[in-house]
């Protein structure tokens, strides 16, 4: 692990952010309409859910969501295992639908959608309904049972979210793999999960070109992932693809014929709801597992006031459904809450590097949730861009993926806010499920720079190894201290790395396990919270996340490389860049046009967020006695700095400076 002390040094140098003083209240109009309305508020219910958590969980889970029967124990903790709502049952597409229907939610926008090149839909409550009824009984149809798992592989159109709120409707669990990933990477997965079907587009439109998901899907079945039996595609851009007789069926057809009616198959709180893919330090991505009442109970509330939706918004977060946020905040806790939930499938591009602000335009956005990488690249832009569009309509700005550094959060505040906005950097993973550390918009004042304090319910602290709290300021380890209702529930087919990675880093604080999540942060004297990044082998790649070690898997799988050691470089506006050193076969010799096959090869491997930026050829890697390569070395010369500690650990120090010598 890096020692999170070496980052506030770091970060020091970046930007002064030890220094930030700036404070942005709310103003007394925002927080005068907003549900949580004070600091007074925001502390009430931090002691109350600190002081009974159980209690405080269950007055919510029983205000704010249908029950089919009402659990009989709220949590029940035998570390590292929880489980929320015991024996409640409950179905999470039921609570995003069906109980809106019966109100005058029924004729409401539930998903807006906007195409890439141009087309929109808006479907009400009452329209979702029938259509995630009609797919439920489609994937009934094609043998899906409770329990089967069901891999979605799409772009961002209504159908993706269709398809996820149809799996819950029958107790399916979904595993949506990111669009972008490639065949191979899918494949993994799908075998993982081992999914019966797989849904799926002949294609999306991104950056104005098709993007084929069919022809990845087909390639990944013709190399193994032989659990799936049928394949479901939605007919996107029309472009030519195979059908296989008896495996692949176009979903419009299907749809056609299937009758509304499909009653919500009554769940248990704690029957899983999702499987999601994301990276870990070691070995393949690990499949996040989620159940359904602590999810639906966690995603609902976060959504309700972090966001502070009022019935008449419309909210909007830029996430793809292939990522957590995309599940939580996209489609589960918005349409939990009966909101309106803009759906885009484009990214901002040459051809319109405005898109975002065209649709905050059209649409009248009021809430929107989008990551740093993309403010960064806007700032690049120039203001310009988005001061030809009427912004007036939006009121609360959210940031999420990685830290905002605060001149990006100062510009985001006064060109997209119109400075009267606040801002929610909202701090969580794949495995929380929900965001942790976040302002309330109506209560909290805030810092630029800073995820501010825990949403009530999450003790979340700054601790060491032994996990003895440090003082304020000092960099630690984040970890959280007790169980919230959307935590991850264990690692899928692997519940000894659930354990190892989670929940054995850091030692037991007063005789209690800790979550350990893997970033470094800093607590200030006001108990805000400064999230400083990954400190084990996990990169930030725009807001992606992937492990060092898959990346390296994937370069030494190319027939011309011996080793590689991938780290993270500091970048303008991915935040972090893939860098890596690379060592080649006797047979082999370097070259441009060798760099850029196997920049080409990893994108194969995985995907085109995963493209190095740099590949550097070198003779030999630093290692230990033991073999191991250091990478802290390897990251202080990947981003040209001087190499400091102590350079005895490696076998052949000399190693080092041929490394340095050739950036
Ligand atoms: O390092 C933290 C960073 O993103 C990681 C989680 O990545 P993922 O599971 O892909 O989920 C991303 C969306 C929830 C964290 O361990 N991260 C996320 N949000 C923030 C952040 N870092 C700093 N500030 C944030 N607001």
């Amino acid at each position: 692990m890096v020692n999170p002390s070496e980052q506030v040094n770091k970060e020091k140098n970046i930007e002064s952010v030890l220094q930030e003083a700036r404070l942005f209240p709310p103003s007394p109009e925002f927080s005068a309409d907003a549900h949580i309305k004070s600091l007074q508020d925001y502390e009430q219910l931090y002691a109350k859910a600190k002081t009974d958590p159980q209690a405080f969980w269950a007055e919510l889970a029983e205000q704010e969501l249908h029950w089919f029967q009402k659990w009989d124990q709220v949590l029940n903790w035998q570390p590292p295992t929880a489980q929320w709502f015991i024996n409640g049952k409950l179905n999470i597409s039921y609570n995003c639908l069906d109980r809106h229907l019966t109100t005058w939610r029924r004729n409401k926008a539930a998903i807006i959608w906007e195409g890439e090149p141009g087309d929109s839909r808006t479907i009400t409550y009452g329209e979702l309904h029938r259509e995630v009824c009609q797919f439920a009984n489609v994937l009934k149809d094609m043998g899906v049972k409770k329990g089967d798992r069901v891999g979605i592989y799409m772009p961002m159109i209504p159908e993706a979210a269709i398809a996820m709120l149809a799996c819950a409707r029958i107790g399916a669990p979904h595993s949506v793999v990111f669009g972008g990933f490639s065949a191979e990477a899918l494949r993994d997965r799908l075998e993982d999960a081992q999914a019966k079907v797989v849904v799926t587009a002949d294609g999306g439109f991104r950056k104005d070109k098709v993007v084929p998901l069919k022809s990845e899907v087909d390639k990944a079945l013709e190399h193994g992932a032989s659990s799936v039996e049928k394949v479901i595609v939605v007919e996107r851009t029309k472009e030519p693809v195979t059908m296989k007789e008896g495996r692949d069926y176009w979903w419009h057809d299907l749809q056609k014929t299937a009758s509304a009616d499909c009653p919500a198959e009554i769940m248990d709180s704690e029957d899983t709801l999702f499987i999601l893919y994301t990276s870990g330090s070691t070995g393949k991505p690990k499949g996040v597992v989620h159940t359904t009442g602590g999810y639906n109970l966690y995603t609902h509330m976060t959504t309700k006031w972090i966001f502070d939706l009022k019935d008449t918004d419309v909210y909007w977060c830029t996430a793809d459904v292939g990522w957590i946020t995309g599940h939580s905040y996209i489609v589960y806790g918005p349409l939990s809450n009966g909101a309106t939930s803009l759906m885009y499938e484009g990214v901002p591009r040459p051809s319109n590097p405005g898109c975002f602000w065209d649709v905050v335009e059209k649409y009248g956005v009021n809430v929107f949730y989008t990551a740093p990488t993309a403010i960064r690249s806007f700032i690049q832009q120039g203001e310009h861009i988005p001061n030809a569009r009427n912004l007036s309509s939006l009121r609360l700005l959210g940031t999420v993926g990685e830290p905002i550094n605060p001149e990006a959060w100062m510009w985001y505040h006064r060109v997209i806010g119109g400075g009267k906005c606040p801002i929610v950097d909202t701090w969580w993973q794949t495995e929380t499920g929900g965001v942790m550390i976040t302002p309330l918009p109506g209560a909290t004042t805030t810092k630029p720079g800073s995820a501010t304090r825990p949403f009530p319910g999450i003790i979340a602290d700054v601790v060491d190894k032994d996990g003895n709290a440090v003082p304020d300021n000092a960099g630690g380890y984040l970890v959280i201290k007790h169980p919230w209702p959307s935590m991850l529930r264990t690692v899928y087919n692997n519940p000894e790395r659930f354990q190892k990675t989670y929940w054995e880093p850091i030692t037991s604080v007063e005789g209690k396990p800790v979550y350990f999540a893997g970033d470094s942060a800093r607590r200030d004297k006001d108990g805000y919270f400064w999230i400083m990044g990954r400190v084990d082998d996990v990169m930030n790649i725009s807001g992606h996340r992937l492990g060092s070690m898959e990346l390296e898997s994937a370069l030494v799988s190319h027939p011309a490389v011996a080793e590689a050691s991938v780290v993270g470089v500091p970048h303008e506006i991915k935040g972090e860049d893939i860098y890596a050193f690379v060592t080649l076969e006797n047979n082999y010799s370097a070259s441009d046009e060798l760099a850029k096959e196997l920049k080409q090869h990893v994108v194969t491997e995985i995907g085109a967020i995963a493209r190095p930026g740099t590949i550097q050829f070198a003779e030999a890697l630093p290692k230990t006695r033991s073999g191991k390569i250091v990478r802290r070395f390897l990251r202080q010369i990947a981003a040209g700095e001087d190499i400091v500690g102590d350079k005895s650990t490696v076998v052949d120090p000399s190693v080092l400076d041929k490394l340095r010598e050739k950036v």
